[in-house]
């Protein structure tokens, strides 16, 4: 499974890719807007830093401006994904650019229809939301269950990227049914280290420690 991170915070992407732990970058004008940089600036920034995917969202609603904004963020770097939403006009934008050979992220997926759609328009990712789908209790797993089974119903080679992830459970449920990619904030990347079982067993080793004297070096 590929992790994500989904943020626009430089130093907290440098600090996991350090770690070997990103395999790319999602970002949406929101997490721009909370970096308070410049969207070309800072994407450029990420794209120097990490190898994998960056997806970078268009602002346009209508598709002849979402593919000129696409042709602009793809000139950043190699390797941009051009992110666009779940609309009629975003899957004719994802299809024009993916015709022409680009990586389209399509995003604000909240059924597996959409998902087919997206899948049929060429997408090389498609991002369900499971968080927001929660937030108004809904399953956010079941969908993405419904789309894996109908991906491979048919042989759609679009990846599951799911996003919208608020909690490591969201993390783990994806791995189990088979998502491609989860795309996470750093701080639940972060979170899949705990166990409290971890820091009591590291306790008792460093007081026998202590209490020994043992030392290496
Ligand atoms: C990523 O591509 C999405 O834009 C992001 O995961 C949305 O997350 P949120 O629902 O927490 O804003």
């Amino acid at each position: 499974m590929k992790f994500f991170v989904d943020t626009a915070e430089i130093d907290a992407i440098a600090e996991l890719n350090d770690l070997g732990m990103v395999d790319g970058v999602t970002t949406n004008p929101s997490l721009i807007k909370k970096s308070g940089r410049d969207i070309i600036e800072v994407t450029k920034e990420i794209c120097d830093l990490v190898a994998g995917p960056v997806s970078a969202e268009v602002t346009a609603v209508d598709a002849d401006t979402m593919i000129a904004e696409g042709r602009k963020l793809l000139e950043i770097a190699e390797n941009i994904t051009v992110k666009v939403p779940l609309t009629w006009d975003g899957l004719k934008a994802c299809k024009t650019l993916s015709d022409d050979g680009h990586k389209v992220n399509v995003t604000l997926c909240f059924s597996a229809n959409q998902a087919l759609l997206a899948a049929k328009a060429g997408a090389t990712f498609i991002s369900p939301f499971i968080g927001r789908l929660d937030d108004i209790n809904l399953d956010g797993m079941e969908l993405i269950e419904d789309i894996r089974t109908i991906y491979d119903n048919f042989g759609f080679e679009t990846e599951i990227l799911a996003a919208s992830i608020r909690s490591v459970n969201h993390i783990l449920d994806s791995a189990r049914i088979g998502a491609d990619v989860i795309t996470a904030p750093p701080a639940v990347i972060k979170a899949m280290v705990n166990h409290p079982l971890t820091d009591k067993g590291l306790d008792a080793f460093l007081a026998d420690i202590k209490a020994a004297d043992i030392k290496i070096l």
